[in-house]
């Protein structure tokens, strides 16, 4: 078990990460006044689980799976739930799933009585090395995603590998897609992976790897909470193109999706200096132990001028945090003509060496 404490300006988080920390760590809560939110997958994998740890009358308000939830409707019947089940000032609410019932239990908890304690327990691999920790909370409106939220800290983050035996393949792939662009930023982490390709199955090795990513984002978010500096920012590596690519395509799953606008931002970067080819070389090799073959796309030209709503764009350039040297990234702002440009020769390369 490893535990690491997140302090900010007004909060200090505690996350505890390994296996068995649920078991350890949650029955502790029940002392408390508690409100469950979880997702109908989730519920159904593990409601006996819930109903041991936090007692049988424990209020558990189910939101159903996916992304379409996180929006402004179940928002306000979760804060309803919570005054019909005489939730108090001090009451704690436990946001248990992946990062949409986070972001969604994190807002409510951040609105219900001007704010009330939050604990986070991520039940998948994206969410444990990554939304659970570093106090975003949102929900999508008007087709905008993340476009209502607010800063808030957990006071609490309980991240259990265990939950990742019910999770589907897809699932795990996309959490590695944010381990691995995490290793771009954090040159231990890069040579962890670099020399252990073969245990990434293993699972104490991916224990050891997300305590690692937390740690990471964890001083990231200390050093930069609001995203005023720019350092907040580089955890949005690979997120530019990978973004406009899976709100056009919607094929992949977000980390894979990552990776390959990681990829196509490495070519960007090769082709701007900014990185040297075997480092990008070995990052290729680390993406390509997730995303086998880089698709090529024939109309990615209007997939990418969906990059022109990044929120990391601060005037009419596009923004893309790149890989420079090993543990260091750079910020390329580039005219949206030469970005398209860039995506559109790195697609036809990898349609020409790979005819897809
Ligand atoms: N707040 C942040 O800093 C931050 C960072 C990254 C992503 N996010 C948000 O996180 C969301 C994506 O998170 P996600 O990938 O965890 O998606 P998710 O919450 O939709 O979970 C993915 C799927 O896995 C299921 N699931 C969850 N835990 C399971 C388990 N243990 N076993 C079996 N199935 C399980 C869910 O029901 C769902 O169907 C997006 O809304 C994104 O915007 C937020």
């Amino acid at each position: 078990m490893k535990e690491i404490l997140l302090k900010t300006a007004t909060t200090e988080s505690v996350i505890r990460c390994g296996e068995g920390v649920f078991a350890e760590y949650a029955p502790r809560l029940a002392d408390e006044q508690l409100f469950i939110v979880t997702d109908s997958n989730v519920f159904a994998y593990y409601r006996y689980r819930l109903w041991e740890t936090f007692g049988e009358f424990v209020p558990i308000y189910i939101i159903p799976a996916g992304e379409r939830s996180k929006n402004i409707r179940y928002l306000t019947a979760i804060l309803k739930e919570m005054l019909k089940s005489g939730m108090k000032r001090n009451c704690t609410v436990v946001a248990f799933g992946g990062g949409v019932v986070g972001d969604i239990a994190g807002l409510a908890a951040s609105l219900y009585m001007r704010g009330v304690k939050l604990v986070q327990v991520p039940t998948t691999l994206l969410a444990q090395v990554d939304s659970s920790v570093g106090g975003k909370t949102a929900i999508d409106f008007e087709g905008v995603k993340n476009a209502i939220g607010a800063f808030y800290q957990p006071r609490e983050v309980i991240a259990d590998p265990a939950f990742f035996e019910t999770l589907t393949e897809r699932e795990v792939r996309c959490g590695w897609g944010e381990i691995i662009k995490t290793s771009a930023l954090n040159g231990e982490i890069y040579d962890l992976l670099v020399k252990n390709t073969d245990k990434f199955a293993d699972k104490d090795f991916l224990s050891g790897i997300i305590a690692m990513c937390i740690e990471h984002k964890a001083r990231v978010v200390e050093a930069d909470e609001k995203e005023t500096t720019g350092l907040r920012k580089t955890l949005n590596l690979g997120h530019t193109t990978g973004h406009a690519l899976e709100l056009y395509y919607r094929k992949k799953s977000h980390g894979e999706y990552v990776l390959i606008g990681m990829y196509y931002e490495l070519y960007i970067a090769m082709k701007k200096g900014v990185c040297d080819k075997n480092y990008a070389a070995s990052l290729i090799g680390l993406i390509k132990k997730i995303v086998n073959k880089i698709p090529s796309y024939p109309d990615i030209a209007e997939a990418c001028k969906l990059a022109a709503y990044d929120k990391k764009n601060s005037d009419s350039r596009i923004s893309v945090i790149v890989p420079a040297q090993i543990g260091r990234t750079e910020e390329i702002k580039l005219g949206m003509d030469e970005y398209v440009s860039l995506v559109k020769e790195c697609s036809e390369t990898l349609r020409r060496a790979y005819g897809i």
